[in-house]
């Protein structure tokens, strides 16, 4: 059997994934079913990139450790894929253990022959983006991609030699016309990036620590998109002792990822497998952006579209329908809840489910729910026959091309044409006036149609497709090869009434429900959230016991020489005595203090504040401007404790 080997992107999990980010998945879970259908051995990864500097931030926003708070999105991510039955052969997380040590050893090995070296970087990032920009790159003085603020970043760095690759992938593009797709984007590629010579390609951190450590030099975190990019081979277990997947599947017959991140795919990781020695992944493409209303979609902007009620309410297939019939896979759509809704009413609900039930009615009613044997042929039928036979090449084609769109209307066309053939010849005419051959005939005509839609949509929607199938009698195993041949169907078969496809949906109501289960769910969410603040907020007694709170005496106090604000004063602290550094300056003089008993936190650990060590601190009470030392309500000897 014929390996094919697709990739969908390795998903960020810094927030619940909204509709934009489920299209990829959708496409490339639809392409394995349609390679699987036509008899390859397909492998499907996907995963998550948990590692980098936005991950971390927004851990910490949260009051989280970054594994604690990627594990529950990574959690939800997971459901969002079992809930829209995406078929995935492995799911990577980078923060496995497998992954992290592949990383290391391919970072060591790209050091070793010095394709990675270590220099000094300064320049500008967007830490969303996770991507480095050239003053010249930037747009209006934010980054290109996302128009956020970048901030100047200046650290000792390790580097890809990313520049001696420009010309062979260059070359790449040239002899491989199918390696990037669509053409749109190779030449921006060409026009934006390849038409100067490349930069060195920074590849690693110190500003942060939430990453995998370059394993010779540990101050250093690999950049995440070096660290995510090798997912795709690690996936397949590149880098163990198990690796016949990786044997059997490399290269990737497609990648498939959004627009913005082409540039790492299509640039980037090509030169990194060159760095390598490694096959090149046959194709990358980019598909466009779904938009809300034009915008982009957005937490902060708060137009985020979320999945999961989508597809509670209408279904699996309705949603994934939708996706990839509105939207032209290469280029940016729009989504608006009434084009989803009206979607559903035309295609689904009018088109295919009025065709199937209609169908299977009369079969039902005409002949006791058994397909006739065709038995008069007329001209009429030919038109039948011939579009919907000749569809099942058409879908070949777009999906080849991976116009998914495209693929769908080819499958429409039949549903349409065969609705219009139920128009034409009035099968309740043929039962009126008793011409029983002819009914025969177009009863007949109409199942084997229906055969071939259930057949071809099959990969686009498993369960109607099912649902289609058992309704006209046949079993639910489906025989891509049969969808482009007549007369499939045996004479004999019973079809038997199935519930309804989908049901007409009455608009306004259906958009306030939405509204509402969406709402439903950002607030679920960020309830969640707040929860787990509320409880942060609290330490716990054993927190509490860590500090050593005492009393002390001022035995001395001076001016720190080299602050404004400081004073240097020497504490008795029962036995002993010791420096505390405190910045009460502005509040009280020198000579006030010497003899006050004051109560310090004892345990904290010694510090030098300019210069002069400060061993513990002292407490003071502040509002408003006005401050006052902490001291207790009568006189203890110093060193007393306090708990
Ligand atoms: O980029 N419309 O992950 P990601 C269409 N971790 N597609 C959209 C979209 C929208 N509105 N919003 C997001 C990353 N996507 C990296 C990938 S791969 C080695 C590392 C798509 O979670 C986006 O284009 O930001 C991408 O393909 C996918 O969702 C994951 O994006
Ligand atoms: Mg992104």
């Amino acid at each position: 059997m014929e390996k094919f080997y697709i990739t969908t992107p390795i998903y960020y999990p810094s927030d619940n994934l909204h509709i934009g980010h489920t299209y990829t998945t959708v496409a490339a879970d639809t392409l394995k079913k349609f390679k699987k259908a036509q008899g390859y051995d397909v492998y499907l990864v996907t995963g998550s990139d948990e590692h980098g500097q936005k991950i971390q931030e927004k851990a910490k926003e949260n009051h989280m450790e970054p594994k604690e708070y990627v594990d529950g999105i990574v959690a939800d991510i997971k459901k969002l894929w079992d809930m829209l039955e995406v078929d995935y052969d492995k799911f990577i997380r980078t923060t496995d253990k497998q992954h992290e040590k592949a990383v290391q050893k391919i970072f060591e090995k790209l050091y070793q022959q010095e394709d990675i070296y270590k220099s000094t970087y300064e320049g500008l990032y967007c830490t969303p983006c996770e991507s480095f920009w050239s003053e010249s790159q930037l747009v209006d003085g934010k980054c290109p991609d996302c128009g956020r603020e970048v901030q100047l970043t200046k650290e000792e760095a390790y580097f890809f030699k990313l520049s001696k690759y420009r010309d062979r992938i260059i070359q790449l593009y040239e002899e491989n016309p199918e390696f990037l797709q669509p053409e749109s984007r190779k030449n921006e590629m060409l026009n934006n990036f390849l038409k100067e010579e490349l930069e060195d390609l920074c590849v690693s951190r110190t500003s942060f620590d939430w990453g995998i450590k370059v394993p010779f030099d540990s101050k250093h975190v690999v950049y995440v998109w070096i660290d995510a990019l090798l997912c795709y081979i690690t996936a397949l277990g590149y880098g163990t002792e198990n690796n016949e997947k990786f044997k059997k599947y490399w290269p990737a017959d497609v990648h498939l990822v959004g627009k913005e991140i082409v540039r790492f795919h299509a640039i980037i990781w090509p030169a990194v497998l060159m760095a390598l020695d490694m096959e090149l992944p046959k194709k990358v493409f980019g598909h466009g952006w779904i938009l809300f209303e034009d915008d982009k979609m957005s937490k902060s902007k708060g137009n985020v579209i979320y999945p999961e009620p989508l597809i509670e309410l209408y279904g699996i297939d309705a949603f994934r329908y939708f996706l990839l019939r509105e939207f032209s896979f290469g280029q940016d759509g729009s989504f608006s809840r009434e084009k989803f809704l009206q979607r559903i009413n035309s295609d689904l609900a009018n088109d295919l489910g009025n065709l199937v039930s209609r169908t299977v009615t009369m079969v039902e009613k005409y002949n006791d729910g058994i397909i006739p044997a065709p038995a008069k042929e007329e001209e009429i039928d030919k038109s039948l026959i011939e579009v919907s036979t000749n569809a099942k090449a058409k879908v070949e084609k777009n999906m080849d091309k991976l116009n998914y769109s495209q693929a769908l209307e080819e499958i429409w066309k039949v549903v349409r044409r065969t609705n219009k053939y139920i128009d034409e010849t009035a099968p309740w005419i043929l039962a009126k006036e008793g011409d029983k051959e002819r009914l025969d005939t177009v009863l007949y005509n109409l199942t084997d149609s229906i055969r071939i839609i259930a057949t071809l949509v099959n990969p686009f929607m498993e369960r109607t497709s099912k649902e289609i199938l058992k309704q006209i009698g046949l079993g639910e195993n489906i025989n891509w090869e049969d969808g482009g041949i007549w007369g499939k169907i045996e004479p004999g078969t019973k079809v038997k009434r199935g519930k309804v496809l989908f049901p007409r949906l009455d608009i306004d109501k259906e958009l306030e429900r939405l509204d509402k289960a969406n709402q439903k769910l950002i607030d679920e969410r960020s309830k969640k959230l707040e929860n787990k603040k509320v409880e942060e907020q609290y330490i716990t007694i054993d927190d509490f016991e860590k500090i050593e709170f005492k009393v002390a005496e001022i035995i001395e106090a001076k001016d720190h020489p080299n602050a404004d604000k400081l004073l240097i004063l020497r504490l008795k602290v029962g036995e002993e005595t010791r420096q505390v550094v405190s910045g009460i300056k502005q509040y009280y003089t020198p000579e006030e203090l010497v003899g006050k008993k004051v109560v310090i936190v004892a345990n904290l650990k010694p510090i030098k504040l300019r210069g002069e060590e400060s061993h513990g601190m002292i407490l003071a009470a502040e509002k408003d401007g006005k401050l006052t030392l902490v001291s207790t309500l009568e006189d203890i000897e110093s060193g007393a404790i306090i708990s």
